[in-house]
């Protein structure tokens, strides 16, 4: 009898023991988050019930990349991803919408006083923003010390960007809209609003996004925003990432020059399968590009190019030559002395 619960005490305990090893092993951690490892990382901590933007004030020096797609975005984004401190990552998608849909919260003077009305002040509402733009930069890719965005449209919400994220700096993509058109029509690459099937309906809507951003750009002051001309970027790559790393007040990094070598690789670069650009970035910087678009642009309006799209002249690329010398290039011109320029472009060879 003494035998027999001595027996059953020792199945009862080793069951048990059993069920308790089993059942520590059958509970996996979920893998940790991006954000946690961040958090860990930059932060000794991972508080996950902690907001955000407690760990993200205003003044985190994001880095914002932007322009008019196919302008060289992309390849800005992998060289800089490819420093040791930055972490920019695929395209969001996200942001620039939310930025075009809060832009459009205070247009109406109605909407603005029944929003007031309903306590959703303007400050609610940048602090939502900002809330929204801190988790999607912090969360869709691996940590940095420099976290960045590359979203092309997000900035024509330049100046609001800069507004609710005062320590952000911007670097503004630039390329000859004669390039960045014929691009975007035989890649067939859409954009709202852009008639793919023209020449002069896409190169009039190039100029006038483009001079939203530029004049943005310029308005924020050289302290904050960056213009960056692709041809320039190909052509003399260290020198214009010694300038743009100084601007961004990081340390000179020489993997800059060299981002296809660190594709695929941890607190590398990394690219998505189905963005428009990845089939060039992955090839080293080279200078195929730069003169693609010649002999594609209907006559009628190359003659008119001057009036079709001023901002070629503004952004330093006359629009008569064809292609103009990209290794010589003119200086932008500041929104003071335009209309001398204009005039200038106008009759390009005074007497
Ligand atoms: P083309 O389509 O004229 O070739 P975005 O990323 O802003 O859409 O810009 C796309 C342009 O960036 C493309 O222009 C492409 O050539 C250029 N680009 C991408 N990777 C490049 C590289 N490794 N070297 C030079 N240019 C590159």
């Amino acid at each position: 009898m003494r035998n027999r619960s001595r027996l059953l005490l020792g199945c009862v305990l080793l069951c048990s023991a059993s069920l308790f090893y089993l059942g520590m092993s059958g509970i996996e951690c979920p893998p940790k988050s991006h954000r946690y490892r961040w958090m860990e990382l930059n932060l000794g901590s991972a508080n996950h019930s902690s907001s955000l933007t407690e760990h993200f004030p205003e003044d985190t020096p994001l880095i914002f990349i932007g322009g008019f797609p196919r302008s060289g975005t992309t390849l800005m984004r992998v060289m800089l991803d490819a420093h040791n401190a930055v972490r920019c990552g695929e395209e969001t998608r996200v942001i620039p919408r939310l930025l075009a849909m809060r832009a459009t919260w205070s247009r109406s003077v109605k909407e603005r006083i029944r929003l007031d009305e309903a306590g959703v002040t303007d400050q609610v509402l940048d602090s939502a923003v900002r809330a929204f733009l801190l988790e999607v930069i912090v969360g869709h890719g691996e940590p940095a010390p420099r976290l960045c965005n590359k979203d092309p449209f997000a900035l024509k919400s330049l100046s609001y960007l800069s507004r609710i994220f005062p320590k952000a700096k911007f670097v503004l993509m630039l390329r000859d809209g004669r390039a960045t058109v014929h691009s975007m029509i035989s890649r067939k690459v859409t954009i709202s609003g852009f008639d793919l099937t023209s020449y002069r309906d896409s190169l009039t809507k190039w100029s006038s996004v483009v001079e939203t951003m530029f004049s943005q750009c310029q308005a924020a002051g050289e302290s904050r925003c960056l213009p960056v001309r692709y041809e320039q970027l190909v052509l003399h790559s260290e020198e214009e990432m010694r300038k743009l790393l100084h601007f961004l007040e990081l340390q000179w990094d020489p993997s800059v020059l060299h981002h296809e070598e660190l594709i695929g690789k941890a607190g590398g670069v990394s690219l998505s399968k189905v963005e428009q650009s990845t089939d060039q970035v992955i090839k080293p910087v080279n200078t195929d590009a730069l003169s693609k678009w010649v002999g594609h642009i209907p006559s009628d309006v190359i003659s008119d190019m001057a009036k079709i799209a001023p901002m070629l002249a503004r952004l330093g690329y006359n629009p008569h030559d064809n292609p103009p010398d990209y290794t010589k290039p003119e200086p932008m011109v500041s929104p003071l002395n335009n209309s001398q320029n204009l005039k200038a472009t106008e009759n390009p060879h005074p007497s």
